[in-house]
């Protein structure tokens, strides 16, 4: 890394110069260097006590653009004299004399008596000046002061030269003096300590000063910004949690048509699945059929594991081979013919669809268009050990729909699965009731509706104090016997299921009406770095 190498090569200057010099002021040894790259050299050297060093600011002169002009070429005084001595006599009319700086320096001339008028000419009236203010901006630009420090005053406000703060540092010999840096152990290792070299290694000191990865000079002080999405998704989490929830694994974003659909008993012709509705992926062209995601399992497995529960369900308490004992346990392919024979033919006491069920479309890749997909999956998975349990997910899915202010092709969502024995829908409606009195809004109203997936359904809308009347702000039901018996779940665990967007009460905590100005490349990144934290009104 060479800014390191510069650094090395700075201290080891730096210690000659102390070396050689009782004080080295390292404006003038250094003149080349940045000052900051001195004092982070002396930091090191201090912070072994090896060199000590005091700051001193000093005010440096500089010349403006017209001082400079000044010092190279000459004051207006004396250019007008110049011209004048040249000509001999010099017509007041001439055009040299008509530009600011020669009106200036006319009068500055008469005044030092330079030039005198002669009828309608100027004449000299000497053969030669000295132009002192010339010399004393040069000096000043030359020494960064003036010879004289009471001129300083006068020529800042005639606007030819300015002060600027310098910070500089004078360095010495410190206490622990050293000619060269030391070598530092950086690291106790075990050998140190059983060998007991320990005792006398030279430790490299802590720098608590250094400055983090992110202590850049950048908006918020350099610090990282949580996304309002991501405060609201926290409330969320914490809720669910609370609430005796275990969060689901969500990284499969592209899933395929039989946990998108299939699984979920939404008939292959629905128009959900249509191409206006869904974004199919063309590569790789298809999925295998349904089988065990073990990336998925590992994270379930982990939940499997309650308190409450008897330990010698789980003979191992490594994950992984937990994760194959649990869905050793699963015949996919028994699954597979389930859900086609509930489809095609009808099974458990429902007719079914009575289509053509075709391999094909379940093999279809899909970005999944709700996270019930990963509902579907872990609540197939289960049937293994089937028992009460709450999951929840929030993450990512996809539509696609028409972008419009309160429309995104992709968005989040917030789903939840309680599976219990002998739930019922009133059930529902109170836990629903109480969900949503912990997110800050207390009355619910429900509206019967259709999911393929569950019977009964429900909207769940609430009164919106912004807009003044009622919205919606989710969707629920119970998952219908053709979906779970299909996964060979016991005939009376019940399985409730809501799904809300997190998009919408991002919008409302936050007062945003345009979803783009909180998703997408039209986001105003000062917002999402200075927004405050958000706090959902819990009970
Ligand atoms: N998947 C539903 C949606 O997209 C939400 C939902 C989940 C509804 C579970 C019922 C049960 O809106």
């Amino acid at each position: 890394n060479g800014g390191q190498r510069d650094q090395r090569d700075l201290t080891e200057e730096i210690l000659e110069a102390v070396d050689q010099h009782e004080h080295v002021p390292t404006a003038e040894v250094f003149p080349s260097t940045p000052q900051d790259k001195i004092k982070a050299a002396l930091d090191r050297l201090a912070s072994r006590q090896m060199v000590e060093y005091e700051t001193h600011d000093k005010e440096e002169v500089h010349l403006t653009e017209e001082g400079q002009a000044i010092a190279d070429e000459g004051s207006h005084e004396y250019k007008v004299w110049d011209a004048v001595r040249e000509a001999g006599r010099l017509s007041l009319k001439d055009p040299s004399l008509a530009n600011a700086s020669a009106k200036l320096g006319q009068g500055n001339a008469f005044k030092l008596k330079w030039i005198k008028k002669d009828g309608d000419a100027l004449v000299s009236l000497a053969d030669s000046v000295s132009d002192t203010t010339r010399e004393q901006l040069q000096y000043a630009q030359e020494h960064r002061a003036f010879q004289d420090p009471k001129l300083l005053k006068d020529y800042s406000k005639r606007k030819l030269v300015n002060t600027q703060k310098v910070i500089a540092y004078v360095a010495r010999k410190g206490p622990r003096w050293a000619k060269e840096m030391p070598v530092e152990v950086t690291d106790l290792t075990a050998e140190m300590i059983a060998d007991g070299s320990w005792n006398t290694a030279n430790f490299k000191p802590y720098n608590f000063k250094a400055k983090g990865t992110l202590g850049g000079e950048g908006v918020g002080g350099g610090t990282g910004a949580l996304h309002p999405l991501n405060k609201v998704r926290e409330e969320f989490r914490k809720i669910f949690f609370n609430m005796g929830f275990e969060e689901m694994p969500t990284a499969r974003f592209v899933d395929s048509g039989f946990w998108n659909f299939d699984a979920l008993y939404v008939p292959q012709q629905h128009p959900a699945r249509d191409l206006q509705d869904t974004f199919y992926v063309s590569d790789p062209p298809e999925a295998g059929p349904p089988s065990a995601d073990e990336s998925m399992d590992i994270v379930l497995a982990e939940m499997d594991v309650d308190d409450d529960q008897d330990e010698s369900d789980h003979p191992s308490s490594d994950p992984a081979t937990r994760a194959k004992d649990t869905t050793a346990r699963l015949d996919y392919q028994a699954y597979y013919d389930n859900v086609r024979a509930v489809h095609q033919d009808g099974k458990y006491g429902s007719i079914g669809y009575r289509y053509p069920y075709t391999d094909a479309e379940t093999r279809r890749l899909v970005l999944r268009t709700h996270t019930t997909a990963i509902s579907a999956y872990v609540l197939h998975r289960l049937s293994a050990n089937p028992r009460p349990c709450r999951y929840f997910s929030i993450d990512r899915v996809f539509r696609n729909e028409t972008v419009d202010a309160t429309h995104l092709a992709e968005f989040h969502q917030i789903e939840g699965v309680i599976a219990d024995y002998n739930l019922t829908l009133g059930g529902l409606q109170a836990f629903l009731k109480r969900f949503f009195r912990n997110i800050g809004v207390p009355d619910l109203k429900f509206k019967p509706a259709y999911n393929p997936y569950t019977e009964p359904s429900m909207e769940v809308f609430a009164w919106h104090e912004g807009l003044n009347k009622i919205v919606e702000i989710g969707n629920s039901g119970m998952f219908r016997p053709e979906m779970l018996l299909a996964m060979g779940l016991p005939e009376n665990l019940r399985v409730y299921g809501f799904g809300l967007s997190l998009e919408r009460p991002t919008m409302i905590k936050y007062g945003i009406s345009n979803i783009r100005e909180l998703l997408g490349h039209k986001v105003d990144l000062g917002f999402i770095e200075s927004n405050p934290a958000v706090r959902l009104d819990r009970e």
